[in-house]
């Protein structure tokens, strides 16, 4: 195997992708990153520097879809392969704002194609998501379930996912390896890097970390009549330096030959909502309080992976469990409890 040695990741001051850029300088990856910070803060690469001990190669503020910008980039770096994470992610949002969801998902990803395209680079991880499983009933769902989207947000990685693998059926030199993440949660075990959303959280997780941090009165617990054994919905939890792990080794099977692969990334374990909120009570040391509130329009009772398929072909596998995600977020957001902007800045210093 020859993994590449030189990465573009885009999106990479979000959530996944920052863990992402500590993973890879970790293991010798020469890391270019791009953002244009809708979702994020520049402030985090000086912590993943910290934590790595080592440089980001380059940093560039830009928008994906802005091609000549982008192009820049590749021109200036020999890339050999792109772990593309840039992306708007909110289901709700993305029912009041399709065309934008569209835009950036959609024509993000290809713009991007074309760029590498242009300049000769043919390997790509794409950040697909459960989501494109939509409501697709009880047990663990492996990469055979049809896809059935049900938002645009969903869609948008559908379609991306339909292009790639046009693309990868036309020009065979391509490798694109697709990865179906579940639930992404927890942080980096130093407390420097975690997830910090914009405004009201919209998941799970960091809705939970705010409550137990004083920033949120209580948690609204959406839907207490799922036919589940607590009657709350089950999710399968995956922790996110798990979910970063596996991104580090599919570049190391990019040269395994050239098409498209697509692939679960879960646990293959289920937690209920209420599971979330005593795992996290567990952690921080006090019950959370919670409310009954209605069903969220659009979600389902239960997405769990099958996982295996992953495991079979690469080895990887999830160490890590909900109990390890509620006290590495807890660690984040008790240290950060105005998240990364309300937090002293770093300088950038050298190492
Ligand atoms: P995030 O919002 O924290 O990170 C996405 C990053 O992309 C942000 O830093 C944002 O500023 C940047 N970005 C957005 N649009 C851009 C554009 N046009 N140009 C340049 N940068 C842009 O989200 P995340 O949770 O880290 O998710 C990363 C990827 O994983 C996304 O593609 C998402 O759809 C996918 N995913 C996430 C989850 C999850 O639960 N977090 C689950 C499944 C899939
Ligand atoms: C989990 C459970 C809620 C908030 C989302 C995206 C999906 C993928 C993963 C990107 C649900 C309940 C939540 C709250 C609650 N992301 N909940 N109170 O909906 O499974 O998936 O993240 O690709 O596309 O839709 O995750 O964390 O929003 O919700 O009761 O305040 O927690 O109803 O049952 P979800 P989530």
């Amino acid at each position: 195997m020859n993994a590449p040695s030189t990465v573009l990741v885009t999106g990479g001051a979000g959530f996944i992708g920052s863990h992402a850029c500590v993973e890879l300088l970790d293991h010798g990856f020469e890391v270019i990153a791009v953002d244009n910070y809708s979702n994020s803060t520049p402030q985090v690469y000086a912590r993943v520097e910290r934590i790595a001990g080592r440089f980001v190669g380059a940093v560039y503020e830009l928008d994906i879809r802005d091609r000549p910008t982008l192009s820049a980039v590749f021109d200036r770096h020999s890339v050999d392969a792109v772990v593309h994470f840039a992306a708007h992610k909110a289901t709700g949002e993305s029912t009041r704002m399709p065309v934008e969801y569209y835009d950036t998902n959609v024509g993000g990803t290809t713009a991007l194609l074309r760029t590498m395209h242009e300049h000769g680079v043919h390997q790509l991880v794409f950040s697909s998501s459960c989501t494109v499983y939509g409501d697709a009933g009880h047990g663990p769902l492996d990469e055979t379930t049809p896809p059935r989207p049900t938002s645009p947000y969903a869609a948008s990685k559908w379609i991306c996912e339909q292009i790639l693998a046009d693309v990868c059926h036309r020009h065979p030199e391509y490798t694109v390896l697709c990865l179906r993440y579940f639930n992404p949660a927890g942080a980096h075990p130093s407390g420097l890097l975690g997830e910090d959303p914009r405004g009201t959280p919209e998941n799970l997780m960091p809705y939970v970390a705010q409550v137990a941090v004083g920033r949120r009165e209580q948690l609204r617990v959406f839907g207490t009549d799922y036919p589940t054994p607590d009657g709350t919905a089950i999710r399968d939890y995956l922790h996110v330096m798990d979910t970063v792990e596996a991104h580090r080794v599919a570049l190391d099977h990019l040269d395994d030959g050239p098409g498209m692969r697509v692939y679960n990334l879960g646990t293959g374990k289920g937690s209920s909502v209420l599971d979330v909120v005593a795992a996290f009570s567990d952690a921080c040391g006090r019950p959370l309080p919670s409310e009954v509130a209605p069903r969220r329009p659009g979600d389902v009772a239960e997405l769990v992976a099958d996982a295996s398929a992953v495991t079979r072909v690469w080895g990887w596998r999830p160490t890590r469990d909900l109990t390890d995600m509620c006290r590495d977020a807890w660690r984040f957001q008790r240290l950060h409890p105005r998240g990364y902007e309300g937090s002293a800045r770093r300088p950038h210093t050298k190492h």
